[in-house]
């Protein structure tokens, strides 16, 4: 092929060769990979099905696979597998649910042993897929929890979970101490495995029970609420945890789209009202989106300074 050049001379712009410009719409994508492999293997009509998203924790991929492709799972999993080099596929057939968080997945193709390690960001996170949760759409509130205290905090989160906040803060912000609450059992095991495995020991201290009766009190500069489920029900907790009655709170919430800015506001007027405080909104942070016209958003609520 003829090299031709793009750009114009003594212009600054680099030239570039429609050689490579063919290479590149040459390049396949992991899903037209799949789709051609599959294509032998399962009837061509049901191609248009496969799954075009998944999520991959890990070396654990998850999928939501159409009714349809149930007969031929096992090869579509298998295949899956193959070029996004996992060593399990799941279907996620139930979402996220109850207190625990829970999901509810079965295994399409691959090992029995879901356990993997989850490098993000320089943290390492150690889970089983079939039993504990990971959200790859909160990633970005991940980053920003790690830079956002000092080594003159003390911190409370209230729903640590592995340590999907309380690790990467730990590891870069460096703080006094976070207290790390935990309910499930399962995901409290993996928040003391994460904490050896990110060597932050000295700077985590993670407790086992509901927050409500368990959180430690009149000690936090910051306090993070990663919940989104009713999560107002945990704010007299919250509160309880600040030092003197004064500190940050992050508010996971999740609200209808064209209520954001008017809500946030109206919510902190809420809260210094019913509990007799100041309560100022510093920000809102759009996290992802819930579902349809509905987002999951995270208010920094300043409490108690005048
Ligand atoms: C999974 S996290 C939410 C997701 C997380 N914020 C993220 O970034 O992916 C919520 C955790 O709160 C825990 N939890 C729920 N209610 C609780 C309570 N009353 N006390 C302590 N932990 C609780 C759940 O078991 C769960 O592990």
């Amino acid at each position: 092929m003829v090299n031709r050049v793009v750009g114009y001379k003594n212009s600054g712009i680099k030239f570039y060769s429609l050689n490579l410009l063919s290479n590149i719409a040459m390049i396949e994508t992991p899903l037209s990979q799949i789709k051609k492999l599959l294509s032998n293997e399962i009837p061509s009509e049901l191609i248009c099905c496969l799954p075009d998203k998944w999520e991959k924790i890990g070396d654990v991929l998850t999928v939501k696979l159409n009714e349809s492709l149930r007969k031929y799972q096992e090869k579509i999993g298998e295949r899956y597998a193959e070029i996004l080099h996992c060593k399990t596929v799941l279907n996620d057939v139930g979402g996220i649910s109850g207190t625990y968080r829970k999901p509810k997945v079965e295994i399409l193709y691959g090992s029995k042993n879901t356990e993997t390690i989850h490098k993000e960001n320089g943290i390492r996170y150690k889970l089983d897929l079939q039993k504990i949760m990971f959200s790859s759409g909160n990633m970005d509130e991940r980053k920003r929890m790690a830079n956002i205290s000092n080594k003159n905090e003390t911190v409370v989160d209230l729903f640590a979970g592995i340590g999907y906040f309380t690790i990467p803060m730990a590891v870069y912000s460096k703080p006094k101490k976070i207290f790390s609450c935990e309910i499930n059992p399962i995901a409290y095991e993996y928040l003391c495995k994460n904490i050896v495995l990110n060597h932050v020991t000295s700077v985590v201290k993670p407790l086992l029970g509901d927050n409500r009766s368990m959180a430690p009190k009149n000690i936090a500069d910051r306090v993070i609420m990663g919940y989104i489920d009713d999560t107002y029900r945990f704010l007299p907790t919250a509160i309880d945890c600040l030092k003197n009655g004064t500190g940050i709170i992050h508010y996971h919430d999740v609200f209808p789209n064209e209520l954001i800015p008017e809500k946030s506001l109206k919510f902190v007027q809420e809260i210094s009202k019913k509990y007799d405080t100041n309560a100022k909104l510093l920000k809102y942070n759009y996290i992802k989106s819930y579902a349809p016209g509905v987002s999951h958003v995270v208010f920094d609520i300043k409490i108690g300074e005048r």
